[in-house]
This record gives structure tokens, C-alpha cells and sequence, in this order.
């Protein structure tokens, strides 16, 4: 009889590579997907730790099993991912209901760890263990059947910016080699993928090593996955700024299969700020290097991230938030208020009151919701290239995405999912556009 896992996941796309990857793991030994944690016998949570709500939320998860543990005991339930690697046996302790604890390094061990369970005992692995998980996973399945998928080729984080918990939960910096790489988005190819993303936490410090013994940069390994036939487009994320080397810039203006979008964090627009961040460049650096990207590919769509009331932030250094927010102009953006993370050197200085930090997020979050649909607009009238990638809730209508990475809903479409067309826009929500295909 198969058996069913259900796993939910949290944060990151690095943790929706890791999911797949722990379905294909526990496939193998012969447990199916369910939708539904009620028929799991396996329930995985993948949890994130970058602020505080997002390590409640998976303790409030927790506590909607514990019926359904009542139900079946023998239902195993593990927290994998980042909650798991800090807070590691910690959580035994404050959810009974838990089985499983394994960190984003060591889940290569998990049939291992649920036999451990099977024979009555608790299962913890935060290891940062000396083999690469990748090398012991089951060859990549691609489950899902997406025309777009997500590959790690990198992990972990060396930068220790102040407020981050990433190089505490994911270990020290490492890349996975180029041929491994390769053959993985072969493997990816072969099932039907167009669309790669290239993921990392710092995935511009991107260093494999090739057959020639020689570190590769990011830059090259998309040279290199550009040569697969039949894998259109090419995406990596995220980067950051000091590690935006010239040929990865120059690639955005020459390397027809890389996208013309990209996600550069700045976090704050203010040099005391950044500095007190440990982001290691100026605000002019950073505006530098939009400028050399906008040269290489002048309509690449630009993405960030933004943190407000970080520690001692001052009205001045958020109206400079601001202020690059307006002379940068993104079409899509992250921000969120400074959370203190335990163990991290922000969370012990002075912090800035609840009511500023909610004020100033309104505001920005205001400004950058007029900058998206500002630049959704802009897209009225142009034509894109959609990779279709599901169907839509109306007959006949598909929804997939432009090389900017725009969600494009295109009616009266007979078009199959995976294919590729011209579309020209016709209507722009705040989310996405609407479009038909071009004459
Ligand atoms: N490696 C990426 C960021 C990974 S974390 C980079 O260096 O840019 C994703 C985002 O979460 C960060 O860009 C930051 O904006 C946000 N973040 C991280 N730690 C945070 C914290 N303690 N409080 C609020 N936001 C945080
Ligand atoms: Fe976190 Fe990114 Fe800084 Fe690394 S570079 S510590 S992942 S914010
Ligand atoms: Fe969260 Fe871990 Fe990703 S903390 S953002 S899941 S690396």
C-alpha cells in the first residue's frame, strides 16, 4: 500500500526546491503527495525562520495536528527547514506532537530518520554534515510537471549582515559543481522544463567547480545551461550587490536566455544604515551597478528587498529609503519591518518603537505598490513572450508568465501548457496583465 506525505512549505524558493526534493526522497520509499494533511501519514513542514511570525506560524500549524495524531498515532510528523536547524530539539520540547527534526543540510537522511521513528524513538539531524546532500538524493523527478522549475546551485551564506539568520540555519556558503548542475537541468529538460531559476541565498557568489578543475562563475554556468536545447529561459535569484561581477552584467545584455528581470536587494537606502547592516557597499555602489545593468539591457524589470526600523533608523535614513525607491524605479518589490532574530548583533541594539516601523512600511509599501502598477501600465500595448504555464479559471483562458516575469492571463488560448507565444497586452491589473495573442 502506498503511503501519503503531505508537506506544506514556508519562506523561501530555496525551500520550495527543498520540498520537492524531500517528495522525491520519500518517493522512493514509496510515499505518494497528498494535498491534504488529513490523509497524510506523513506530514513535513518546511519551515522559515527570517522573522518571527513565520516561526509562530509553524508552531500554530503544529497545534491543528494534534487531532489528527489522536486520530492515527502512527501519523509522523516532522519540521524540516529553517526553524528546524535554530531551534533543533528545542522544539520536542515545546510540541510533543513532533517526530522529526531535520535541518535544510541533512534531509537527505529522512527515510533514515523515519525508520528511527517507525522503532519508537524521537529523530533530531541539524547536521552540517561533511557529504553534500546532493549527492545522495534520488535523481531530480520533477513532480510537478511544470514548464518552469526552480535548481539550487548554491547554499548558505559567508555575509553575516546583522539582522539575517540565514547563515546560522543554512550553514557556511558552498556551490554545487557545474556538471552536477548540468545534468540536473538536463534531467529538468527532459520532463518538459523551459524556464530555470537558478536559486542561492547568495547565488551571484555562485563558485562550482568544473571538469577543468577551475571555479566557475555564476556567469559561466548560465553560459553553459544556455546551450541546452530546448530550455528557453534562464532566471537566478537572489544576489547580492557586491557580487554583481561584470561579466554577470554583461550576460543580462548578451545571453539571449537570461531573463530580463532581476531581484537585487539594497534592504535600505541610507550608508549608516547599510553599514550598521554590514551590507558591505554605499548606496552609490548600488546605484552604480543598476546603472551598468540598465546599460547592459536597458529594459530589464528590477526587483529588491527593503527592511524599515532596522535599529537607530532615523526618519532622514527612511526618507533615503525612499528617496532611492523613487530614483530607482522597481517593478516589483519586497518589504517587511526589521523582526530581531535571536543570536543575530542587530537584535541587541536599540530598536525602533512598533508604531514608526508600521508608518514607515505603510509609506513604502504605498510607493512601491504605485511603482508596480506603474510599470504593469507601462506593459499595455507591448508585446511579450509567455511561457504558458497553467490553466485559467475562465474556459479557454491560460495564465503563464513574461520574460519580465509579469503574471500574463491570455484568453480564447488553445494553446498547450509549456508553450510559448507572442502576446500583446491589452489590460494591466495591479498583479498581472491580460492579453491576446499577437496578429
Ligand atoms: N540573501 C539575500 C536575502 C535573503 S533573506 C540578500 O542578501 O539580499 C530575504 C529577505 O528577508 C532579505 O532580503 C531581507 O529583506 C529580509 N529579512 C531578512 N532578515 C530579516 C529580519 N531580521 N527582519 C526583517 N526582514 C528580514
Ligand atoms: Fe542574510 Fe543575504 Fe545577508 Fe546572507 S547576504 S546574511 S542571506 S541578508
Ligand atoms: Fe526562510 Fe530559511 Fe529561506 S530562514 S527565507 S527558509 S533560507
Amino acid at each position: 500500500m502506498t503511503k501519503k506525505l503531505f508537506v506544506k512549505t514556508y519562506g523561501c524558493q530555496m525551500n520550495v526546491y527543498d520540498s520537492e526534493r524531500m517528495a522525491e526522497i520519500m518517493g522512493e520509499q514509496g510515499f505518494r503527495a497528498t494535498e491534504t494533511p488529513e490523509d497524510a501519514d506523513m506530514i513535513l513542514l518546511n519551515t522559515c525562520h527570517i522573522r518571527e511570525k513565520a516561526a509562530e506560524k509553524v508552531y500554530s500549524e503544529l497545534g491543528r495536528y494534534r487531532n489528527l495524531k489522536a486520530q492515527n498515532p502512527k501519523l509522523v510528523i516532522g519540521v524540516a527547514g529553517c526553524v528546524a536547524q535554530a531551534e533543533g530539539e528545542e522544539i520536542l520540547r515545546r510540541q510533543s506532537l513532533v517526530d522529526i527534526v531535520v535541518g535544510p543540510q541533512s534531509y537527505h537522511r529522512l527515510p533514515e530518520l523515519t525508520r528511527q521513528v517507525e522503532s519508537g524513538k524521537k529523530a533530531v539531524d541539524t547536521d552540517f554534515p561533511w557529504e553534500s546532500k546532493f549527492a545522495e538524493l534520488p535523481q531530480r523527478q520533477a513532480l510537478k510537471k511544470d514548464p518552469a522549475a526552480f535548481l539550487t546551485v548554491q547554499e548558505g551564506c559567508d555575509k553575516f549582515c546583522s539582522f539575517c539568520v540565514v547563515p546560522y540555519t543554512r550553514g557556511a556558503e558552498a556551490s554545487r559543481p557545474v556538471p552536477e548542475v548540468v545534468r540536473e537541468a538536463q534531467t529538468l529538460v527532459e520532463h518538459g522544463v523551459r524556464d530555470i531559476t537558478l536559486l542561492g541565498q547568495n547565488v551571484n557568489t555562485y563558485h562550482g567547480k568544473n571538469h577543468d578543475g577551475k571555479d566557475w562563475s555564476l556567469a559561466k554556468l548560465i553560459w553553459e545551461l544556455s546551450k541546452i536545447n530546448g530550455l528557453e529561459r534562464i532566471r537566478f535569484t537572489t544576489s547580492h550587490p557586491i557580487d554583481m561581477t561584470d561579466d554577470l552584467i554583461a550576460a543580462h545584455g548578451e545571453c539571449e536566455k537570461l531573463m530580463p528581470y532581476l531581484h537585487l536587494p539594497v534592504q535600505a537606502g541610507s550608508d549608516q544604515v547599510l553599514k550598521r547592516m554590514g551590507r558591505k557597499h554605499t548606496v552609490n555602489a548600488y546605484r552604480k551597478i543598476i546603472e551598468k545593468l540598465r546599460r547592459a539591457r536597458p529594459d530589464i524589470a528590477l526587483s529588491g528587498d527593503f527592511i524599515v526600523g532596522f535599529p537607530e533608523e532615523t526618519d532622514a535614513d527612511f526618507e533615503a529609503t525612499l528617496e532611492l525607491v523613487r530614483e530607482i524605479q522597481y517593478s516589483h518589490a519586497y518589504s517587511f519591518k526589521y523582526s530581531p532574530r535571536p543570536g543575530t548583533p542587530a537584535a541587541t541594539r536599540k530598536q525602533v518603537p512598533e508604531a514608526i516601523k508600521t508608518e514607515r512600511l505603510q509609506r513604502l509599501q504605498e510607493l512601491l505598490t504605485e511603482q508596480q502598477q506603474d510599470a504593469q501600465q507601462a506593459m499595455v500595448g507591448e508585446v511579450v513572450t509567455v511561457l504558458m504555464e497553467r490553466t485559467g479559471r475562465k474556459p479557454k483562458q491560460m495564465v503563464g508568465k513574461s520574460e519580465y516575469r509579469h503574471t500574463v492571463h491570455v484568453e480564447n488560448c488553445t494553446m498547450q501548457i509549456g508553450d510559448m507565444a507572442e502576446i500583446k497586452i491589452l489590460a494591466a491589473t495591479a498583479n498581472s496583465l491580460a492579453g491576446a495573442i499577437a496578429a
